[in-house]
């Protein structure tokens, strides 16, 4: 695995019509293999910044670089078009469009659903599930399509301590595999489990408890 930067944000600044900025010349990189959070008060940019990271649309100054075939993935929280789909079908997506057949897809799929407590609603509607439910199966779908890059906003923010902390381990885990890691949150914990913390709203960047910090 190398240390190539994956996701290079330089002095971005973003405000919405004549609102006040959210937050200008905020620089930082993140590697193959780190974990950052994105924390703040609610409403500081967070979401707005991934989006930006997302590539869904251009800040209003400053620029975000990726490598060119950077595969980009994201957790949010409101999924749309996987409502009618089930549990499985949405965890084996990924893998199918990554050329895998059907049935190893599947095994695979139940797997990595298993490590995350959703074997069991396999045969599930994704409308029918709890939103940490649903969340996690997000997280899956994500991690099942092998990213480059992910972009996760609020992983834990729905779920009981226990899940949050299996949710973390899976979040630095992907990180180990050589993926650069963006995630906005509130929770205390995951913000501990990350390498690096950007704090929206005061701009700051302090070291965490990780091995790296560039
Ligand atoms: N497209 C938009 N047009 C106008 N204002 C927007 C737009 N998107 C976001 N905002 C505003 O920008 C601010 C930041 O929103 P954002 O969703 O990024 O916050 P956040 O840090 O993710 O908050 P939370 O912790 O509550 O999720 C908010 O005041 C929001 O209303
Ligand atoms: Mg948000």
């Amino acid at each position: 695995m190398n240390d190539e930067i994956c996701v290079d944000v330089r002095d971005l600044g973003q405000r919405f019509g004549t609102m006040p900025f959210l937050w200008r010349h905020v620089t930082f990189s993140v590697r193959r293999g780190q974990t950052i959070a994105l924390c703040g008060r609610s409403g500081c940019g967070k979401s707005t910044l991934l989006s930006i990271v997302a590539g869904w649309f251009s800040p209003t100054e400053g620029e975000v670089r990726r490598p060119d075939k950077a595969r980009v993935s994201w957790v949010f929280q409101n999924p749309y078009g996987a409502v009618y789909r089930t549990v499985l079908d949405i965890a084996a997506y990924p893998l199918i469009t990554r050329g895998w057949r059907r049935a190893e897809a599947d095994a695979e799929a139940l797997r990595v659903l298993a490590e995350f407590g959703l074997d069991e609603l396999r045969d599930r509607l994704f409308a029918e599930l709890s939103g940490g439910e649903a969340q996690r199966l997000m997280l899956v779908r994500a991690i099942n399509s092998k990213p480059d890059i992910l972009l996760v906003d609020e992983p834990t923010a729905q779920l009981d301590s226990k899940t949050a902390l299996v949710v973390d381990d899976k979040l630095v885990a992907l990180a180990g595999r050589g993926a650069a890691v963006l995630i906005a949150t509130h929770d205390r914990r995951t913000r501990e489990s990350c390498d690096r913390v950007i704090d929206l709203d005061t701009y700051s960047v302090e070291e965490g408890g990780g091995d790296e910090a560039t």
